[in-house]
């Protein structure tokens, strides 16, 4: 019987599948106007939901890097005082949107294994005043983080790229804190992708190849000890034939989805 919720190691070489996963979002934080599978850039977070406002009172540098894929704010509730983790904060902008929400009193850690993207989240963070933000070199599935030290983790498009979802799952349950709350967008699948797919590491790096199929994923989240209370859809949508092909055929969409820690 096959596992679903088992690592994709036999699918992708994971060392090049990482230097890829790299190059692409150094691409997207030195070079956001380049060509991409995806779209980027305030049309985008204004589409996905994002309020004007605080679009603008956070960098639009970041905004223009923005390679997420969905809205999840409203579902994170995050109040003033809160401790925020951002897995894989690209260019910043969620931490950013989650620094507003948590106040002076508050702070937010974003995490990426990507220079230029923290590089460039940290330069605009210290010409922005956004002190209550950190970033940390690291991997989402091996946390640089302390137990039970986060109220409410959050992340954008970024989970569907890492091989073992269930060891990001599990890295989650250990800092959030008791009652604490994970609320992300990702990218999920209707039907299991074929091995055309998920060998392919350019669509890999483009958050398709890499995608779990959605129950999988809900499964994975549960295995770690999460409840999902909330899943919704995102207005996302690929641009290039290539991923617009794969989306039609396996379903490839984007959820919104709310799970809670147990108190
Ligand atoms: C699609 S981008 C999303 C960035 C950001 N969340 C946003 O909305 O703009 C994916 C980000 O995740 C980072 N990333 C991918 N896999 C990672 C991993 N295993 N550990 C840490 N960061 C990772 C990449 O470096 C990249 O910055």
């Amino acid at each position: 019987m096959v596992d679903e919720t088992a690592p994709a190691k036999q699918q992708v070489d994971e060392e090049s599948l990482e230097g890829q996963v790299k190059e692409m979002y150094r691409r997207v934080a030195d070079d956001p106007h380049g060509e991409f599978h995806f779209e980027m850039g305030r049309g985008l977070t204004e589409r996905l939901g994002y309020p004007a406002d605080d679009l603008d009172r956070i960098p639009a540098q970041a905004i223009e890097s923005f390679a997420g894929v969905g809205y999840y704010f409203h579902l994170a509730g995050i109040r003033e005082g809160e401790s925020v983790v951002d897995l894989g904060s690209g260019s910043g902008t969620d931490t950013f949107v989650a620094s507003l929400k948590v106040g002076s009193q508050g702070q937010v850690i974003g995490i990426d294994m990507t220079d230029p993207q923290r590089e460039k989240a940290e330069r605009l963070r210290d010409e922005g005043g956004f002190a209550n933000i950190t970033y940390l070199k690291g991997y989402i599935n091996d946390l640089p983080l302390d137990d039970e030290c986060a109220d409410v983790v959050i992340s954008n498009g970024v989970i569907n790229l890492v091989p073992d979802k269930a060891a990001v799952f599990r890295e989650v349950a250990r800092v959030l804190k008791p009652g604490g709350r994970l609320a992300i967008s990702d990218i999920v699948t209707e039907s299991q992708l074929p091995e055309t797919v998920s060998c392919n590491a350019d669509l890999w790096a483009a958050c398709i190849g890499g995608a779990m199929q959605e129950d999988s994923y809900r499964a994975a989240i549960e295995a770690a000890g999460l409840s999902v209370e909330q899943v919704e859809p995102c207005a996302y949508e690929f641009i290039s034939d290539s991923a617009l092909g794969a989306t039609e055929q396996w379903g490839v969409k984007s959820i919104a989805l709310k799970a809670v820690k147990p108190a």
